[in-house]
């Protein structure tokens, strides 16, 4: 398989769909799946027939070249940053059992991320304020939501990367961002698996764009209930393009707020790599244990 066939759609998701049509003895399952369900992710979004011209465009040399996977977002030319472009999990690999199951590093649309922290702002729990929470990226990329965040006025913005390549760009562009000023927070980022790291001791909201697939997803969650438990922790959750929102769906404790489509502007949607309008997101809240008071 070449390497434009990786440069397909949400990354590997497309890459292994191609693998099945030229491999009888595809690399593993879990790559299967993830082809199976971006495949129907997109009959969904574009119906069956827009679906397989889509892939019949996107398999011909052309369609390859002219890629929005490739192009500079507006958004890294105006701070002179690098948030841009399309990498498939297989790239990402960082020697880590939880690697393949590492969709794609794809940065966030500005115009979705904002809009997801308003809907969420509108909602906190009561009695306490946005200045409380430390807002966490898990798998912060090279790092465009965690810039995003620090401008708003969380009392710290955290990071959470597993391939370090992807976390130095990361830091880098934090660096600049502080440079030009526009961070009102601290920003910190971690190179680390996200189900090993520390998390602040303070109520949390963790944000997800589709970081990984559902076993690396419940494992998160699972610590995520500890922590809310042990230290009465608030901790609400946000999962942008949930693609296995059937896992936080179905988890004990967990409430959903509230799900909505959120449209992208005219800007993003201009550059997006799956020509997508706007995306799926989910926001989600860690319900106290019963009898335990909530910290702040
Ligand atoms: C779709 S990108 C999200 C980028 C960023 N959150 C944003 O919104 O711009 C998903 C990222 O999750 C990272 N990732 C995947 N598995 C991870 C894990 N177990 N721990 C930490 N990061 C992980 C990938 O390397 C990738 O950069």
């Amino acid at each position: 398989m070449g390497p434009r066939a990786e440069k397909f759609s949400r990354g590997t998701y497309i890459a292994g769909y191609t693998c099945l049509l030229t491999n009888p003895v595809p690399e593993n399952y879990l790559r299967i799946q993830q082809a199976a369900s971006a495949i129907r992710r997109s009959i969904a979004a574009r119906g069956l027939f827009r679906t397989v011209l889509h892939l019949a465009r996107r398999a011909t040399p052309r369609g390859g070249q002219a890629s929005r996977a490739d192009q500079t977002h507006p958004f890294d030319r105006e701070y002179g940053v690098e948030t841009s472009g399309l990498i498939s999990g297989r790239e990402l690999a960082a020697g880590h059992a939880h690697d393949l199951h590492s969709p794609a590093y794809y940065g966030i649309a500005p115009s979705i991320f904002k809009s997801a922290i308003g809907h969420w702002a509108e909602a906190l729990r009561p009695g306490l304020k946005l200045e409380q929470y430390s807002f966490v990226d898990v798998g912060a990329g090279k790092g465009r939501a965690v810039l995003l965040a620090s401008e708003y006025n969380f009392r710290s913005v955290v990071g959470v990367e597993l391939n370090g390549g992807l976390a130095s760009i990361a830091q880098k562009n934090a660096i600049q961002w502080k440079n030009m000023g526009r961070a009102r927070c601290d920003i910190q980022i971690v190179n680390q698996d996200a189900t090993a790291c520390r998390w602040p001791p303070m109520p949390l909201l963790v944000f997800l764009f589709n970081p990984f697939g559902r076993q690396v997803l419940l494992k998160l969650l699972n610590i995520l209930k500890q922590e809310a438990n042990q230290g009465a922790k608030p901790i609400d959750v946000l999962y942008v393009n949930p693609e296995f929102a059937f896992v936080p769906d179905r988890f004990p404790g967990l409430l959903k707020l509230w799900s909505r489509k959120l449209e992208m502007t005219e800007a993003d949607e201009a550059v997006d790599a799956f020509s997508s309008r706007g995306e799926l997101c989910n926001a989600y809240r860690f319900q106290p244990a019963t009898g335990s008071v909530l910290r702040s």
